[in-house]
């Protein structure tokens, strides 16, 4: 009987073991807005933009930050490697989601302004997709 008990508990032990790490090691969701930054040398023509996790607090960290199984110290958009280009020289460049502007912009899932408009086609709550609703911080 006790061996019955004591078998299959092992994956068990072990999985809650890796689950406390992942925890211990996963950063909290800052609860003030966050000013989104832009790659070094990036010319700013638009008022910033405040994000607020609190009113996002319904996704998946992984929503936005959706390289976070890969790196999991990274959270900022334009690091290294990611949204960091700043000034496109190309048409190419432009159109390219390296480019930090298109990062928030594209027709995409995990873009802010992607995920609003579509959300909004399909009728449900949205955040705003005009770019005073965004642009907001002078
Ligand atoms: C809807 C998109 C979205 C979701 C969902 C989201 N974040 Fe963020 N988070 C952002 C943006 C945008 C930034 C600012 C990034 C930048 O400046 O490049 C950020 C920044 C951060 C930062 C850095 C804060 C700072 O002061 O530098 C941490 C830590 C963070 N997020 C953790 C989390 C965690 C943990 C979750 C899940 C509970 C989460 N985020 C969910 C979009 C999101
Ligand atoms: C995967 C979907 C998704 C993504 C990605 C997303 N949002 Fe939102 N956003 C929402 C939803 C849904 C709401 C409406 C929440 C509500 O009304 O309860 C919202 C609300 C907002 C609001 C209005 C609430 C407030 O904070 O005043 C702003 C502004 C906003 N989002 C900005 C952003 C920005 C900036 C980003 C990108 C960094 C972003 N969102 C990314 C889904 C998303
Ligand atoms: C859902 C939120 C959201 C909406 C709506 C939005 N933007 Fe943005 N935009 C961002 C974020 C986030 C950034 C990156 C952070 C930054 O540059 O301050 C950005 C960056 C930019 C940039 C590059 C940086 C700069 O200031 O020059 C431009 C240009 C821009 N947006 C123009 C627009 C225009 C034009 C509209 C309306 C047609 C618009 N955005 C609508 C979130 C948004």
């Amino acid at each position: 009987m006790l061996h019955r008990h004591l078998i299959p508990s092992v994956p068990l032990v072990i999985s809650l073991f890796f689950a406390a790490i992942c925890l211990a090691a996963a950063q909290e969701a800052p609860k003030d807005p966050v000013i989104i930054g832009a790659p070094a040398g990036a010319k700013i023509k638009k008022p910033k933009v405040a994000f607020s996790h609190a009113k996002h607090a319904a996704l998946q960290c992984e929503a936005c930050h959706h390289m976070l199984k890969k790196n999991p110290e990274v959270y900022s958009c334009s690091s290294e490697g990611c949204h960091d280009l700043a000034t496109p020289t190309s048409s190419e460049e432009r159109k390219s989601i390296a480019y930090f502007r298109n990062a928030f912009h594209a027709n995409s899932k995990a873009s802010c302004n992607g995920c609003h408009k579509s959300r909004k086609k399909e009728g449900k709550p949205a955040g705003p997709t005009a770019c005073k609703g965004c642009h907001t911080v002078k």
